[in-house]
């Protein structure tokens, strides 16, 4: 699970798709396209939307994707587009780019839809933002 600063999205995500499957069969990360909040723990935001919802991220610290994610992930979701060129531009070759998902795309074929930025918003957003992660990733494990 990819989004710009590993603080917001993709630490909502992670929770959410770890909430639905084995973790003892699917490995879930998240990491973040920027490097600024690398060892950070998510945003207090998202933690208090997770724990409305009986999902605890507090573990999780923030880290920077790196190219060696390509090897180590069979599926990679971005949030938005401008996390999936910022990835895209990183992959060596079209095996690796295929592997690139937006996970709106999971609810919203060929919408091209993105998972808006709650950064700069109110605590409304990230309710918005669960919302739709929490049906991505329900459209994720039919297919896992
Ligand atoms: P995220 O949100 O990509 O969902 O984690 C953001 C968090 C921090 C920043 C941008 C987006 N930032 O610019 O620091």
């Amino acid at each position: 699970m990819v989004c710009l600063g590993n603080i917001c999205r993709s630490p909502l995500a992670e929770g959410i798709l770890k909430s639905k499957v084995d973790t003892s069969k699917v490995f879930v990360d998240s990491a973040g396209t920027g490097h600024w909040h690398v060892g950070d723990q998510p945003d207090k935001r998202s933690i208090a939307v997770g724990k409305k919802y009986n999902i605890d991220i507090t573990n999780q610290r923030g880290r920077q994707f790196s190219a060696r994610d390509f090897g180590n992930f069979d599926l990679i979701y971005v949030m938005d587009n401008s996390n999936r060129e910022n990835i895209l531009a990183l992959a060596e070759n079209d095996a690796q780019k295929e592997k690139v998902r937006l996970i709106l795309d999971e609810i919203f074929p060929g919408e091209n839809v993105d998972v808006p930025d709650p950064y700069f918003g109110g605590d409304a957003g990230f309710e918005n933002v669960f919302k739709m992660l929490d049906e991505a990733c329900n459209q994720i494990v039919k297919q896992l």
